[in-house]
């Protein structure tokens, strides 16, 4: 596979390309966040990576790339369930209006594409099929999740993979299974994913989260086999932005909680217990392992875990992706 990375971010997609072990190399990725290719560049310093925006793309410029594989992550506002909805008459669609529109003057014989789950109901999705089917494609589209793989993380989904030739099993509607997978494969634990002599006092929740926002965390302890998907507004907004982690067992957590549902505390006292269940957050780096990043993939120095949290959160599950990469490959 000769690739375009497009909305390459982080690099994600490039890292699955690498773990696929299929044959071949990025020879170019496009990408207009400063940061994120600032971060791309740190781990991937022989890559052509090219700062602009794919709405002024040519097919002429791509063309000149040399590639026969574009793998793509387009924004994903416009489809968010619990964002505006606005489809195809969201600005944001632009992007990807216009690879669609030099899609067929390219030589392209492989395609990825990846969004939320809620894309398969879009109107951009039924553009997209068009001119897949328009093109000659075959393609399979999927909604799923690493905890299918044995990751103790849930991230549902779309992918839609698309190729010249046909696929090694039967394509079909919308799978919501791997079709390389047969068997239900158990997840790791936590623990495995947790870093030793984590500094509490830079992770832990503050007190006014603790108070106000107890009751909805979703909690992790060494022996879950789960976690909830990480967005990029980890670490500032809790509410459903992913799970949060404690040392202390299951029990003694439920049994705190026992006690701050049933008593009538005062507001010290109940935020003494709080502080007393351990609550912190991931790191950027177990994020990464459940993610499935590489422990060689870096940050810059300079940039902080906010930014960090907020980049893994636009990106993709790296084991996910090296998986569809081979089916597409196969
Ligand atoms: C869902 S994220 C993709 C993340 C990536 N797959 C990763 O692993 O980090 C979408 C990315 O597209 C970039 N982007 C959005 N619109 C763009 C455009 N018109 N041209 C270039 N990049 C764009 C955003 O800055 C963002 O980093």
């Amino acid at each position: 596979m000769n690739i375009l990375e497009l909305y390459s971010g982080i690099g994600g997609m490039h890292l699955a390309f690498e773990q696929s072990g299929v044959a071949g190399k990025v020879n170019a990725s496009i990408e207009i966040n400063n940061i994120a290719n600032q971060i791309y560049r740190l781990n991937f310093p022989e890559t052509n990576l090219i700062n602009t925006n794919i709405e002024g793309l040519t097919s002429d410029y791509i063309k000149k790339l040399n590639i026969d594989t574009i793998l793509m992550s387009p924004p994903c506002q416009p489809f968010t369930r619990n964002g505006l909805q606005n489809d195809i008459k969201d600005a944001r669609t632009a992007s990807f209006f216009r690879i669609l529109k030099l899609l067929p003057d390219l030589d392209v014989k492989y395609l990825l594409i990846e969004n939320v789950k809620g894309f398969e109901n879009s109107e951009m999705r039924n553009i997209l099929i068009d001119v897949l089917i328009e093109n000659d494609y075959k393609y399979q589209e999927f909604i799923i999740s690493p905890h299918q793989i044995g990751v103790p993380n849930s991230r549902h989904r779309y992918y839609c993979l698309a190729k010249k030739t046909d696929f090694s099993f039967e394509t079909t509607c919308l799978m919501e299974t791997f079709p390389n997978i047969h068997e239900h494969i158990d997840c790791y634990k936590i623990e495995n994913i947790i870093e030793q002599n984590v500094d509490f006092k830079k992770y832990y929740l503050s007190d006014q989260i603790l108070t106000k926002y107890w009751s909805v965390l979703d909690i992790c302890y060494k022996n879950s086999t789960r976690s909830c998907c990480f967005t990029k507004s980890y670490g500032r907004f809790v509410h459903g932005t992913g799970s949060v982690f404690t040392e202390k067992s299951e029990e003694v957590i439920l049994k705190l909680v026992k006690e701050l549902n049933s008593s009538n505390l005062e507001e010290h006292e109940k935020l003494g217990l709080l502080k007393s269940l351990g609550l912190r957050f991931f790191t950027p780096r177990e994020i990464c392992r459940l993610m499935c990043f590489p422990e060689n993939f870096i940050f810059p120095d300079y940039v902080r875990d906010r930014k960090k949290y907020m980049v893994l959160g636009n990106s993709i599950n790296v084991k996910v992706v090296a998986e569809l990469i081979k089916i597409l490959n196969g």
